[in-house]
C-alpha cells in the first residue's frame, strides 16, 4: 500500500497519509476488489485538505491488484 502510495503520488503534505493508508489496508482485508464508490466510502473519515482524492483511489486500485495486499 505504501509503494503504490508512492507511485501514484497519493500523498501532498502527508498529513493524511497514515490514517488513510491504515484504512485502506483494512478495506481491502474486508472487501479486496473494491470499486471507485467502495474505497471512496471506505475512505470517508478521512480527509485530506490537500485534496489528493483521486491519486488515492488509484493507489488502493493499484495496491488490490498487487500480489504483496493479496492473500493476507
Ligand atoms: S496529503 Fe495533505 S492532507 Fe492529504
Amino acid at each position: 500500500m505504501q509503494q503504490a502510495f508512492h507511485d501514484r503520488h497519493a500523498l501532498q503534505c502527508g498529513f493524511c497519509t497514515p490514517g488513510m493508508i491504515m484504512a485502506a489496508v483494512d478495506l481491502l482485508a474486508e472487501n479486496p476488489d473494491p470499486t471507485d464508490a467502495e474505497i471512496r466510502e471506505g475512505l470517508e473519515g478521512n480527509l485530506c485538505r490537500c485534496t489528493g482524492y483521486q491519486n488515492i483511489v488509484r493507489a488502493v486500485h493499484d495496491a488490490a491488484r498487487s500480489p504483496r495486499e493479496v492473500g493476507r
